[in-house]
């Protein structure tokens, strides 16, 4: 992550929970329920921002589980640590996930609204998959819109990294880097891929 990504991020976090319409509790809880968390499961969510997903993943992965979220934006890592800092199964931690090495095994891997934003992905996957999933564990690629409704934020951006490809041409992707790919969900309101070994 470039520090102009970090400040970018820094700059919002003030404003995103308020501006955030997509991530409903309803629509967070019916994308979870697709992707299936298991009681017990230890659980990354990489990109945590505010930690839209944090209260949802504890609840899910349940007193046994753990959820660790990271994100290297220390704004938006504040105000995921003021709101669920008290969680007991929930740890946060300031890292870039692309550059740093990161603690732990898991069973499920989050990149939530994250995917567009990753500098390599093919190495980022690679690195995961051989140093932080536990056998049998998964990457989830989740948005809660389809991939208009995200190329059309980033458009202004313009940036070719920013581009995210549609659910089935990303799901291809992922096999031709040598991974087993299934689309969850693919509708205006739900875009799922997981990803998992061969
Ligand atoms: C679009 S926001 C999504 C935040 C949250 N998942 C949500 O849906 O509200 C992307 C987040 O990923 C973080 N991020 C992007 N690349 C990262 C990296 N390489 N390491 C750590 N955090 C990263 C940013 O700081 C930002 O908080």
């Amino acid at each position: 992550m470039t520090q102009s990504e970090i400040d970018f991020f820094d700059a919002l976090a003030p404003l995103w929970d308020a501006n955030e319409e997509r991530s409903t509790p309803e629509r967070v809880r019916s994308i979870l329920s697709k992707i299936g968390v298991e009681k017990g499961a230890r659980v990354l969510d990489l990109g945590t921002g505010t930690g839209v997903l944090v209260p949802f993943l504890s609840e899910m992965a349940g007193p046994d589980g753990h959820v660790t979220a990271i994100d290297l934006s220390e704004g938006m890592l504040a105000r995921a640590r003021s709101k669920y800092g008290s969680l007991e199964n929930v740890e946060f931690l300031k890292l870039d996930f692309e550059e740093e090495a990161l603690p732990g095994m898991y069973d499920l891997v989050m990149m939530y609204c994250v995917y567009p934003h990753l500098h390599a992905p093919a190495d980022t996957f690679e690195w995961l998959f051989k140093m932080n999933l536990r056998p049998g564990g998964r990457i989830v690629v989740a948005f809660p819109s389809d991939e208009k409704f995200i190329n059309d934020i980033h458009h202004e951006r313009e940036s070719e990294s920013d581009h995210l490809p549609s659910a089935s041409r990303l799901g291809e992707i992922f096999r031709q880097w040598g991974y087993d790919a299934r689309i969850l969900a693919d509708t205006p309101d739900e875009y799922i891929v997981e990803v998992s070994a061969i």
